[in-house]
């Protein structure tokens, strides 16, 4: 049984990309693959031209293709936050100033630079998720893969994350690619890639896949709430577009059609 067969993508610098699917879809593999978690039995991986499986490659690898998992604990390893997030770049070797650099705008991008010398056991779920994005950012990798990473949030924290990953991706420094089988998370990508059964069924602007007729649903994926009503509304002749983020926007433009 093959977990993934005839998958032939390609990710640019300032993408910003949505990875969804099922769960078992392949999602994880693909995010593994990517970085070298997971060396494949076929086909090849290249990241910036060099294939995974190249000898002596794997460590300049796993630093330019960053991935931050669903259980945050598991990737946290400092006593305090300054420590964590520094132990990514010491393990580089970079000088000590260099790493309270990296640590200091890594917390600031996450928004936990208040917090820095505080223990990690003292944040919750979603501080520590943000906590494990920064010791990612630290490394100053090309992508940055979010595997399901805004699992334990609230709604609130997941903005945050979502925007991040957003503004990181349109800072052109780096790919961002944000794993998940919501797709109203997928609806901020300016590039979708699906995923059924350890294939690509789909990969383009968000608009065009929920245009793509029942491709959603024969993948196991809902549409979003909030396209849904739109979808509704539209078959009933009112004039809204397909796609929204935020139900006051939709309300809004509701409010001025009236
Ligand atoms: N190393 C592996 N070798 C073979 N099959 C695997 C491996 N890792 C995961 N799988 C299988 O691949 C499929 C995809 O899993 P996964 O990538 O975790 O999906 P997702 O992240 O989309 O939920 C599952 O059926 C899983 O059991
Ligand atoms: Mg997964």
């Amino acid at each position: 049984m093959r977990a993934l067969a005839g998958v032939n993508v390609t990710i640019h610098r300032g993408e910003f990309i949505a990875l969804v699917g099922a769960n078992g879809s392949g999602k994880s593999t693909l995010a593994r693959l990517c970085n070298g978690l997971l060396l494949p039995t076929e086909g090849t991986v290249r990241v910036a031209g060099r294939l995974t499986t190249e000898a002596g490659a794997l460590a300049e690898i796993r630093r330019q293709v960053g991935v931050v998992w669903q259980d945050p604990d598991s990737q946290l390893v400092g006593a305090t936050l300054e420590e964590d997030v520094a132990f990514g770049p010491a393990n580089l070797g970079l000088a000590p100033a260099e790493i309270d650099v990296r640590v200091d705008q890594a917390l600031r991008l996450v928004g936990l630079e208040g917090l820095r010398g505080r223990p990690v056991n003292s944040l919750s779920g979603g501080q520590k998720q943000l906590l494990a994005i920064a010791g990612v950012l630290a490394m100053a990798p090309d992508v940055l893969i979010l595997d399901e990473a805004t699992a334990m949030l609230h709604p609130a924290g997941r903005e945050q994350v979502l925007g991040l990953a957003q503004r990181l991706a349109l800072g052109q420094t780096m790919a961002v690619v944000v794993v998940t089988h919501h797709m109203d998370e997928a609806m901020a990508a300016s590039r979708v890639i699906a995923m059924d059964t350890g294939r690509v069924v789909f990969d383009g602007p968000p608009t065009r896949l929920l245009a793509a007729g029942h491709l959603l649903d024969r993948i196991g994926l809902a549409e979003p709430p909030l396209v849904n009503i739109a979808r509704g509304l539209r078959e009933a002749g009112v004039d809204v577009p397909l796609i929204w983020r935020r139900v006051e926007d939709l309300a809004e433009h509701l409010c001025r059609l009236l």
